[in-house]
């Protein structure tokens, strides 16, 4: 039997060798909707990033479609209920970037405190403006994780070596880890008004869509800073630029949008706000590893085997 996959977000190459080794693979990417529509039929797996809306209409398509991989952790991109109607097997790779995003949010966490976005940018002007940027330590800071898996923790043991104290809140979190790891258990309401820092770890759901909102920051430390490294819409964008006019949060630090690109965003034109275009998987080691893992479980489904995430 000949199986054909389908790449259409970009994969690292060691992912897509594994594949030709087994079936004939199309590396297709910046597809739109209506474009994937139109070929989606002839293939038996499809592999993505978070490039790649796989909506109902896509999965409608998809007459022989066994298996989506996401490449990646978050699959809020996959409509999961309309695959699972047309019983195909929805996979991910959640562990492979974990290092990735968890030191992307450090570097975000230290660039926002020493204003050194804002900083380059002045220099490269021609500017020597040392006064305009001075920043705060993190040194006996408290920094707030909301949302306590793998990358939550892995940041946890990180902020430890640099001497932060840390607290943490998730309504699933492993105390026994938590302990281990030094961090303080908090509700969030317990956790919003100590935090210099805060930074937000968890999956974009209805229960943590804008739970960060104008409410949770009146009761957050004046002069807060706010890292949002997880996903767009966990913090509304609206009511963090009006904090920060306002000079309740002195700052953020945002790799991921409401929108992406966030085109019509506001809260990006602030000179308060440091932006990454949604880098925290990116880096070649994470991609390796992400890639490999869900052309494994690909091969291993079109096989007749399961997949062995999500
Ligand atoms: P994870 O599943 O290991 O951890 C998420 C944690 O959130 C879990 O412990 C869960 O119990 C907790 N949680 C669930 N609901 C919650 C709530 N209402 N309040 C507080 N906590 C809640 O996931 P992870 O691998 O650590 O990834 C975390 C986030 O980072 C995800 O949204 C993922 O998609 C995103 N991510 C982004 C990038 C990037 O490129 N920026 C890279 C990797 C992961
Ligand atoms: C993820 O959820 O893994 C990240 O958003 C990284 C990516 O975009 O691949």
């Amino acid at each position: 039997m000949s199986y054909k996959v389908l790449v259409s977000d970009p994969l690292a190459e060691e992912g897509v060798d594994i594949l030709r080794g087994f079936c004939e693979v199309d590396v297709k990417t910046g597809l739109d909707e209506d474009e994937i529509i139109k070929i989606i039929g002839e293939y038996d797996g499809l592999l993505v990033r978070s490039g790649t809306q796989v909506t109902a209409k896509v999965i409608e398509a998809a007459d022989k479609l066994k298996f989506i991989g996401r490449a990646g952790a978050g699959v809020d991109n996959i409509d999961l209920d309309a695959a699972t109607k047309r019983g195909i097997i929805v996979a991910n790779a959640p562990a492979g970037n974990t290092l990735a995003a968890c030191e992307h949010t450090l570097a975000m966490m230290m660039s926002l405190s020493r204003n050194i976005p804002q900083a380059t940018a002045s220099v490269k002007k021609g500017e020597w403006k040392r006064s305009a940027f001075m920043g705060v330590e993190l040194n006996e800071k408290v920094l707030g994780i909301v949302g306590f898996g793998r990358i939550g923790q892995e940041l946890a043991k990180r902020a430890n070596a640099l001497e932060m104290k840390v607290v943490a809140y998730d309504p699933y979190i492993n105390v026994e880890r938590a302990k281990e790891l030094g961090v303080e258990v908090k509700t969030l309401e317990e956790l919003i008004p100590v935090a210099n820092f805060i930074t937000v770890h968890t999956p974009l759901i209805k229960e943590t869509r804008h739970m960060i909102n104008s409410d949770s920051i009146s009761k957050m430390k004046d002069g807060v800073r706010i890292i949002n490294c997880a996903r767009g819409g966990i913090i509304n964008e609206d009511d963090l630029y009006d904090a920060i006019v306002a000079g309740k949060v002195a700052g953020a630090a945002l790799d991921v949008y409401e929108e992406e690109p966030p085109h019509s965003s506001k809260i990006v034109t602030l000179d308060q706000v440091i932006t990454t275009p949604h880098l925290g998987a990116s880096t070649v080691e994470a991609q390796q590893n992400v890639a490999v893992s869900v052309a494994k479980q690909c091969i291993e489904v079109l096989k007749g085997g399961s997949a062995k995430f999500v």
